[in-house]
């Protein structure tokens, strides 16, 4: 959080929902803040003000331009999607296969259209796009092989002025000949990219071998090492997807104890080391997981589109050693940009655990959480004075039905659940990124 609060040149005004705390630590109610009619101000790229309307007004310069969204919209952090692999973008969709079939059969051949700066710049602009358009303001990306891919993705992050974690894949081996780096490589291309673009602005580093089986140990040692030459980096990557994974995983690395430990043996294992996925983690995986401060993002429609399972999340973050969880896309197994789609469908893997999901766990796991995942909770996921402007508001009537069915919404925590159940990018009106408007829906009221 930045000490000295600049003054604000420009207000928002509506409903907002916030959270100060964790509610799967402290309880929806002691930790979700919704305020009816609020005022959000903000200058420099940060919040300076936020209360109720009646507070707020009367601290804020004469003059100031206040744009007031009405009482059907809801003023929230921007959303963070904390796994995502923005070229596949052009694949999502794709028919018939389960992981590791379908990386073979669509996901590859995709990748390797990357080696093309201007090809992976034209897929950037629509993926980012699609993410203001959906209310995401920041992300952890998987990007390619190749850098250039990465050069693409961070330069027109930059020029939006986004908060983005991003990285070039590794990987050398179980993969078609034109997507393998090598070890040295692969070391040497996310070095420089990392000494290019890493706290560059708002932009992140994510050093990115892509997943067990298309890394040797060798590799992922390197990438331990390359960590530790820069440790505020992030290290991304899956774990414990899908049961042939977890088998073949078992098959590569013999000497190890489990899936985890292969990471952990490399030095992989540590805070802001983000986990796709972890549905098939054991117990002794998950308390590792609490001890070295890693996080697991949970993707549930990649997870029902590829018929990966259902993650567990109130096991993960069990009291007795919680793990930090985030929400993921992870598009383009994920079947939709939209995070109120996501939270659906969170929602619904909750069920098949026999645990619900509440509309206040959602929301917290769509921004706060994601961002305490992350460890940029002082910075992002939460709407107070000092933390960067990055705003989602959404529109609570975006549809006919929904607009029907909010009349019969006895609370906020129905009409969130409503939102969440029915909703998806429609219901997003208007995306601030750094207290810039970025995003503001052509048909929005
Ligand atoms: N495991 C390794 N690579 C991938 C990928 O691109 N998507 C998903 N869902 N899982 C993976
Ligand atoms: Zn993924």
């Amino acid at each position: 959080m930045t000490s000295k609060i600049p003054a604000p040149d420009k207000a928002i005004r509506g409903p907002a929902l916030t959270f100060t705390g964790d509610p799967f630590a402290s309880g929806v109610e002691d930790t979700m803040v919704y305020e009816p009619d609020a005022i959000v101000a903000f200058g420099g790229g940060v919040i300076t003000h936020f209360g109720p309307a009646d507070q707020i007004q009367s601290q804020l310069p004469e003059g100031i331009e206040i744009e007031n969204y009405g009482p059907d919209a809801l003023i929230s952090a921007g959303f963070l999607d904390s796994h995502v692999h923005f070229p596949q973008t052009p694949m999502i969709a794709a028919f018939g296969e389960q992981l590791l079939d379908w990386l073979n059969k669509y996901t590859f051949p995709t990748e390797k259209k990357y080696a093309d700066k201007a090809f992976a710049a034209s897929v950037a602009k629509v993926f980012l796009e699609e993410n203001l358009k959906n209310g995401i303001t920041t992300s952890c990306v998987y990007c390619t092989v190749f850098p250039q891919s990465v050069d693409a993705l961070f330069e027109e992050a930059e020029r939006l002025g986004m908060r983005m974690a991003a990285g070039k894949v590794l990987m050398n081996r179980n993969a078609p000949d034109y997507l393998l780096d090598t070890t040295q490589s692969g070391y040497d291309d996310s070095k420089a990219l990392i000494n290019k673009w890493h706290n560059r602005g708002r932009l992140m580093y994510a050093i990115t071998p892509r997943f067990a089986p298309t890394s040797s140990a060798d590799q992922l040692d390197s990438a331990g090492a390359l960590w530790d030459e820069f440790p505020d980096c992030y290290m991304q990557t899956h774990v414990s997807e899908n049961l042939d994974e977890v088998a073949w995983v078992k098959e590569l690395f013999p000497d190890r104890k489990g899936y985890l430990d292969v990471y952990d043996h490399s030095g992989l294992c540590r805070p802001r080391a983000v986990f796709g996925h972890g549905i098939h983690l054991t117990d002794d995986e998950l308390s590792c997981m609490h001890h070295t401060g890693c996080a697991i993002s949970h993707c549930p429609t990649s997870n029902f589109f590829l018929g990966s399972g259902y993650l567990d999340v109130f096991k993960v973050t069990d009291a007795k050693r919680p793990v930090r969880v985030g929400l993921g896309t992870d598009l383009g197994a994920g079947t939709s940009f939209s995070i109120l789609a996501t939270l659906n469908e969170a929602y619904k893997a909750a069920q098949l655990n026999k645990k619900a999901l509440t509309a206040g766990h959602a929301y917290y796991l769509a921004t706060r959480g994601t961002a305490r995942a992350m460890y940029i909770e002082d910075k992002v996921g939460s709407i107070a004075p000092g933390m960067e402007a990055d705003l989602v508001v959404l529109d609570m009537k975006s549809t006919p039905i929904i607009d029907y069915r909010m009349q019969f919404a006895e609370d906020i925590h129905e009409a969130l659940f409503i939102q969440m159940t029915l909703g998806d990018d429609r219901a997003v009106q208007a995306t601030y990124v750094a207290g810039k408007l970025q995003y503001k829906q052509a048909t929005s009221r």
